[in-house]
């Protein structure tokens, strides 16, 4: 079975719309310099939202090989949810992916495993690919919980979901003690939570939908880490924050290979 890998950046509250435009150009330099191979690696991109109109222009006008997507969605279709992007708002757009459930969004927003779901669900009724976000915390680690408790956070989130539509999914386990600490999980670490999500998504469905779903891995990416991780049989992506943020560096992720 090969999966595609992915390599998405989630640039979190970073870049205004100019800088969102110089660093997609810069990530296409990079790319087209080094000869990438789109059919080998999917590359994605997820700005603020209000970026997302300028990065638009910029991959249709030049035809880039780069997919763009937003961090988060509301569950609401429209009317009086002040702040909220509705699922429409980002097709209009033109926007392919969204994540879902990040960490950030789950301890500074009060995000749920059922509100999780609930976008994910949304963002497939819309015909947009959810990376849907799990990870757990320094403490689960410690106790050694954490596949129990990643593999709970994964049940939840596909809660009415068909096998049908969980193959247009993406998962990134991202371990909270990894996210933007400079501490990388290693390569066995990431390898026993992944390989656990397939084997639950091959319970919650068939061994053929589960070896088709990729599982990123997130938590302090960089290009320097980035080929060990991916070397390990469950592992099918990044998902990068910080190391997101500059060209070549995004860049050389992109070319682990
Ligand atoms: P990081 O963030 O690469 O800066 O650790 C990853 C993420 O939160 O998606």
């Amino acid at each position: 079975m090969t999966r595609k890998p992915m390599m998405a950046g989630n640039w979190k509250m970073n870049m205004d719309h100019l800088e969102a435009i110089h660093l997609v150009q810069g990530l296409a330099l990079d790319l087209e310099d080094n000869n990438f191979d789109s059919e080998k690696v999917e590359v994605v991109v997820c700005p603020p939202f209000t970026d997302i109109r300028s990065v638009q222009t910029l991959i249709e006008s030049d035809n880039l090989p780069i997919a763009y997507g937003a961090q988060d969605v509301s569950v609401h279709d429209n009317g009086a949810f002040t702040g909220e992007i509705s699922t429409a708002m980002l097709t209009k757009l033109g926007v392919t992916h969204v994540i879902v459930g990040h960490s950030e969004r789950r301890e500074y927003h009060g995000e749920s495993d059922a509100l999780v779901n609930e976008k994910a669900r949304k963002v497939l009724a819309a015909e947009m690919t959810p990376i849907i976000c799990c990870g757990e915390a320094l403490e689960v680690r410690q106790a050694g919980k954490q596949v129990s408790h990643v593999v709970a956070q994964i049940k939840a989130a596909y809660e009415q979901i068909n096998s049908e539509e969980a193959l247009k999914t993406v998962i990134a386990y991202e371990p909270i003690w990894a996210i933007g600490t400079g501490e990388v999980a290693t390569p066995e670490d990431a390898q026993e939570v992944c390989g656990a999500i397939r084997q639950c998504l091959s319970e919650l469905y068939d061994q053929e939908t589960a070896d088709q779903i990729r599982v990123l891995y997130g938590g302090s990416v960089k290009s320097s880490n980035v080929a060990d991780i991916m070397a390990q049989p469950d592992v099918d992506g990044a998902l990068v924050g910080g190391a997101a943020l500059k060209a070549d560096e995004f860049g050389k992720i992109v070319r682990f290979a």
